[in-house]
């Protein structure tokens, strides 16, 4: 009896999985094993390099000459999956402290290396991958990627539940266009064929929305934050972290019209706290990153310093990835106002030359990225958290401040990407706030849920929006947005 259950214990140890990552960080001692996994490349009809995604370096698998049968070996292609019994030993070859001498191999699913669409000899662009994002995973940039911006939610989820934030999931569907974020999809299931003319219509030929869904017109949200502001006002600090839908028509790096935001909303805080915990929240993640992701991080900084030396000397940065994001830790971010940087910006010699597209007319202006990006990159070389913009440029539920000119807001910027996170404090005093709404047409009845807030106990508050793929971006040092979320939607685009 205790000899069956020695040898079914055996059986396990040998047929249980170790993932790659695993198995790397221990000791080749003579260890039985299997591993599952993609095949990387085969040399020598001998040496097979077998990734499972858990990290970018390879299990080197050896098929001993003579072993295995022709049908087999052949069957052993680019991008073939495998299951590989055997026994992990020094090895003998430079370059990998240990080898898998394999016992068995099973392929688990063939692949037409001919006709695999990622040759990873030819150096894949960036441009080729995302035609074929269904695969890009399986790259080495790709793998990385992914695995630093799961590692970026997972602090994000410890970072505010350690503080004792309680997460909270505000809607996707909205009836409630107000906030004035930027354009949005149209959520309906009435017909639109135009031929048979089935859309329901007002006596006056517009369409009537009692006859849809949800018997108004409702859209894809751009922003938790009017929810958020109802669970802080009662839970006192929360986090939404989900997906938001912009139809800008924008074709940018730094633009998607589906993107994950994380919004914090704080009772009791003002300006000055909010800033507080959005400088320490971007901090952590970037620590969290550098702690657990070093590998993944060593190798897209050393990705960028190839993809850099293809860029005119004054086009290059002055720091690697990891040395950035260790500055950005070591260093407090510069904060200003809106008033202080028109000043540096009007006194620029970039503006003085007009080397601006958009030139600096003044105050009451509102910054482009051109800008943004200036005043971080080249007159501060830091994070800028920018606070106190003119009323007018800014959404109706922040606070007014005593000058009559100004709002509670702040923004944060980050070399390279410019605006990183949008956010201020609140405007808690209902006349302010209706006044406001009606100065800028927006409409109350919508949003007699939001406004109850401030008639019931209502209380200073604020809170900020971090966009997450800008977040990625800045950790990765890639510098489009669409290789930083598994499957990006843009203008005339949905693939996949
Ligand atoms: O500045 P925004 O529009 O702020 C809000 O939506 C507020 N409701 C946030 C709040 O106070 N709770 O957006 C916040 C951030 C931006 O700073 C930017 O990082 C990101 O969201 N963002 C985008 N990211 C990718 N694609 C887009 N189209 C984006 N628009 C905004
Ligand atoms: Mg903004």
């Amino acid at each position: 009896m205790r000899l069956i259950f020695a040898l079914f214990k055996f059986y396990r140890m040998f047929n249980k999985r170790v993932k790659i990552r695993e198995l790397l960080a221990q000791e080749p001692t003579g260890q039985e094993v299997t591993v599952m996994g993609w095949v990387r490349s085969f040399r020598n009809n001998q040496f097979i390099a077998l990734n499972d995604g858990s990290t970018n370096n390879n299990i080197q698998v050896v098929a001993e000459l003579g072993k295995f049968d022709d049908t087999l070996l052949k069957r052993i292609t680019l991008s073939a999956s495998l299951k590989v019994k055997g026994t992990i030993v020094p090895s003998l070859g430079k370059g990998q402290k240990m080898d898998l001498n394999a016992a068995t191999i099973e392929v688990l699913g063939d692949s037409d290396a001919e006709k695999y669409p990622i040759q990873l000899r030819n150096r894949p662009t960036l441009e080729y991958l995302r035609e074929v994002a269904h695969f890009r995973f399986r790259t080495n940039t790709f793998g990385s990627i992914f695995r630093i911006r799961h590692s970026l939610a997972f602090a994000i989820h410890k970072f505010f539940n350690d503080k004792g934030f309680v997460y909270l999931h505000t809607p996707i569907i909205t009836a409630s266009d107000a906030e004035g974020a930027g354009e949005m999809f149209r959520v309906t299931t009435l017909p639109f064929d135009e031929e048979k003319n089935k859309t329901p219509r007002n006596e006056d030929g517009t369409i009537d929305f009692k006859e849809d869904f949800f018997g108004r017109p409702t859209n894809l949200t751009v922003s938790g934050q009017l929810e958020g502001e109802l669970g802080a006002t009662a839970l006192g600090d929360i986090y939404t972290f989900g997906p938001t839908f912009r139809a800008e028509n924008s074709n940018t790096t730094r633009h998607l019209a589906e993107f994950w935001m994380i919004e914090p909303e704080m009772a009791f805080y003002d300006l000055e706290d909010n800033m507080n915990l959005a400088e320490e929240f971007i901090k952590y993640i970037i620590q969290y990153a550098i702690t657990n992701n070093r590998d993944d991080l060593e190798f897209l900084a050393q990705r960028l310093a190839e993809e850099e030396k293809q860029l005119p000397q004054d086009k290059r940065s002055d720091m690697g990835l990891i040395e950035k994001l260790e500055f950005v830790l070591n260093n407090n971010f510069e904060r200003i106002t809106y008033t202080e940087a028109i000043d540096i910006l009007r006194e620029s010699n970039h503006n003085k030359k007009k080397k601006f597209q958009y030139p600096i007319t003044g105050w009451g202006m509102d910054l482009q990225s051109e800008h943004e990006r200036y005043l971080v990159e080249k007159h501060f070389k830091k994070p800028v958290i920018l606070s106190n913009y003119p009323r007018e440029i800014k959404a109706f539920y922040m606070r007014q401040n005593e000058d009559g000119k100004t709002v509670a807001a702040m923004d944060i910027l980050a070399p390279g990407i410019g605006e990183i996170v949008g956010g201020s404090q609140r405007e808690e005093r209902l006349e302010k706030l209706e006044a406001r709404m009606k100065e800028m047409h927006i409409p109350a009845d919508e949003l007699w849920w939001y406004l109850d807030t401030r008639k019931f106990g209502s209380v200073p508050h604020a809170g900020f929006g971090l966009g997450f793929e800008r977040m990625v971006q800045f950790v990765t040092g890639m510098t489009n947005i669409r290789d930083v979320i598994a499957f990006p939607r843009t203008p005339k685009s949905a693939e996949f």
